[in-house]
């Protein structure tokens, strides 16, 4: 049959066409990992050089693969010397990732294998680096933008040839595990852990395994309930600890190697330990101490906040419910315990100040939450390369004790002092043929990973890793591919919600813009825009949240002087006659940006159709769709947004640009 889908970064496009040329691979030790190694090198180097790839005896080959017991956990160094090239790790993990590495290298390089003259060490910065999946088991995604799931179909699991792709991308991008089904656990899923499913999900297992990823399941707090029968879930209540300890011990028999279960609770209509008068870590812990004999982890979501509550008053600030919840149970989570926590304090906006809670906890494991599928940020149709963005959040000082405090630091625990952490990605992936709905979009998944394994790599560099191993040698398409990338996220916050202000897209499905758009009531809106002012008052005067932050933090956002001001509004009510630090004043500051960023919009889709004939015809084919909807989708957004604006002030734009009246 043949393939309907994409390699994606691993197409291994002809370096050199060398026929007569073999390399041959030789390993000290086996395993399954080690072997998917030499067949990955055997695929990627046969199709960059149309050679042959064999095995070999250790002392002969032009590839070896060696151990070195120095080297830790997941971790290689590759010695290439022309002749001779030696990948040594600690792991079977290492090889895997290292022999990747080599392939990236040789594409960076263009050259012949025996040419290559390059040494490196890499250590992953994260011990977590986790694709989390929103899939549901009838097979839709929720807030999937590419297609129906990879994993399951009518109810069932699907174990095909394109599980193995998938853990091929998933692994070469430096992921080492997954959550395979939404923490919104419904319907089927609630059986996943059950006789229904372990024969199907263990073979899938066995193929993630092979490289080098681990399987999560996303249950239910209620699960004594709904699976068993109990009348309570009350994490305090001997018999559904006991129910969740023969539960685990059920499931690890059946699914050896498992990484452990996802928790959404008491949040979104979730059921949790609130509804027993608990807190959050006696049902995390009563959990964690079910798993732990067999090595399991709970990873326990804090996106936790009262979604039927009306938020328009002044002090009840969604943005703070995180840090409320979670703050008061620093320290108090068992090891095998890490909270999940989203970038910013509200929902994956384009643009949102670092959440407070992963400044604030100090003794507790965490990982980074970010969002690749584009919920917010053009739903996969318009160009949104994240990486810049999740650059920044990473780099964020939270200023929050004497030691390295950035976020990239405080997720690795070097303030907490633990081993677990790292960086988890909603997934943007589905059965499109190019995985991701906008081609483009692959980027993130591929980047998000390279980041999570290096979190010292920069967006650019990733940006034009990724266009060398999807499109070749090519620098024209690298040239305008490189320049949307990286111009594509300011792009979309141009014509989006301006100054940190977030949402002004359609509730529900989050599409479209519409500035009166809120979630909550009939009559609120996330901005408080009226005729004079705009933005809400988060400082110790308004909503208090500020004072979430370390001081040094709450001193630069608490002031409207120093607040960066492409945040401004999300912590400021100001008036529109306000004067940004580029001498325009906020309405001028919106006007000028919507019209931009539609202008840019359009300038993309003419540079993507210079590079006709370039693309191959598919690709090229469904980027001009894309960037063609892009445009006109962004000249809608610009006149939404700035019509809203005029008619609530009455105040035309200064270079007398038609907005509607
Ligand atoms: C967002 C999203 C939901 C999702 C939730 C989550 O609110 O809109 O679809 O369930 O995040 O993170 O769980």
């Amino acid at each position: 049959m043949k393939k309907t889908w994409t390699n994606c970064w691993l197409e291994y496009p002809l370096i050199q066409d060398q026929p007569d040329v073999t390399i041959t691979v030789a390993s000290e030790w086996d395993g399954v990992i080690i072997n998917r190694a030499y067949h990955e090198l055997k695929r990627g180097l046969e199709s960059l050089y149309h050679c042959q790839v064999t095995q070999a005896v250790v002392t002969t080959a032009d590839i070896r693969f060696l151990k070195d017991p120095g080297l830790s956990a997941e971790g290689y160094t590759i010695n290439a010397k022309k002749d001779s090239c030696t990948i040594s790790a600690g792991d079977e993990k290492g090889i895997l990732y290292g022999s990747f590495a080599l392939l990236r290298q040789l594409q960076i390089a263009q050259c012949p294998l025996h040419e290559l003259t390059w040494q490196e060490t890499k250590v992953p910065s994260n011990p977590l680096r986790l694709m989390i999946h929103w899939d549901n088991l009838p097979g839709d995604i929720e807030r999937g933008y590419a297609g129906d799931s990879l994993f399951f179909k009518n109810n069932h699991i699907l174990v095909n040839e394109r599980s193995i792709d998938y853990a091929r991308l998933a692994a070469s991008a430096g992921f080492n595990g997954l959550v395979i089904n939404n923490s919104n656990v419904a319907g089927a899923a609630i059986e996943l852990i059950s006789d229904r499913f372990y024969a199907p999900l263990s073979r899938l297992q066995e193929i993630f395994h092979q490289y080098g990823l681990k399987l999560f399941i996303a249950v239910d707090f209620t699960m004594p309930m709904l699976m068993g029968d109990l009348e309570t879930a009350d994490p305090t209540d001997p018999d559904v600890q006991s129910w969740w300890q023969r539960k685990a011990k059920e499931v690890w028999e059946n699914l050896p190697g498992l990484g452990g279960f996802m928790v959404k609770a008491d949040s979104e209509g979730r059921p949790g330990p609130y509804a027993y008068g608990k807190n959050h870590a006696d049902g995390a812990n009563m959990l964690a101490d079910a798993v732990a004999p067999y090595g399991g982890l709970i990873l326990w979501r804090c996106f936790v906040y009262d979604c039927q509550q009306d938020w328009r008053d002044t002090v009840t600030d969604r943005a703070k419910a995180g840090y409320d919840h979670y703050m008061p149970l620093d320290g108090c989570f068992r090891d095998n315990v890490v909270l999940e926590i989203k970038n910013g304090p509200m929902d994956f906006q384009v643009r949102e100040p670092v959440s407070p809670l992963i400044g604030g906890l100090a003794k507790t494991q965490m990982l980074l939450e970010v969002q690749i599928t584009q919920e917010y940020t053009g739903q996969q149709r318009h160009v949104c390369y994240l990486l810049p963005w999740f650059r920044q959040i990473l780099d964020q000082d939270m200023c929050c004790w004497e030691g390295p405090s950035k976020v990239s630091d405080l997720i690795q625990g070097k303030r907490c002092g633990k081993p677990l952490g790292g960086i988890s990605a909603i997934a943007n992936t589905g059965n499109d043929p190019n995985w991701t709905g906008h081609d483009l979009a692959a980027a993130n998944f591929y980047g998000i990973g390279r980041l999570a394994f290096d979190i010292s790599l920069s967006p650019e560099t990733i940006a034009r890793e990724w266009i060398r191993l999807t499109y070749g040698d090519q620098p024209k398409v690298e040239e305008v591919l490189f320049d949307i990338l990286m111009n594509s996220w300011p792009v979309y916050e141009k014509y989006n919600a301006p100054l940190g202000i977030g949402w002004m897209c359609n509730p529900g499905f989050h599409y479209g813009p519409n500035p009166n758009g809120y979630e909550y009531s009939r009559w609120g809106t996330y901005h408080r825009a009226d005729h004079q002012a705009l933005g809400i008052d988060r400082t110790t005067a308004g909503t208090g949240y500020t004072a979430q932050y370390a001081p040094n933090l709450q001193k630069l956002y608490e002031d409207v002087e120093t607040c960066p001001e492409e945040m401004i509004l999300f912590f400021h009510r100001l008036p529109y006659s306000y004067m940004l630090k580029t001498g325009k004043n906020i309405l001028q500051h919106i006007y000028d940006t919507h019209f931009e960023g539609a202008e840019q919009a359009a300038q993309f889709l003419s540079r993507i159709e210079g590079l006709a004939g370039l693309l191959p015809d598919d690709v090229y084919a469904r980027m001009h769709e894309r960037f063609t909807l892009q445009k006109e989708n962004a000249e809608e957004w610009r006149d939404v947004v700035n019509t809203f604006f005029y008619r609530m002030t009455g105040i035309p734009d200064e270079h007398g640009r038609t907005i509607y009246p």
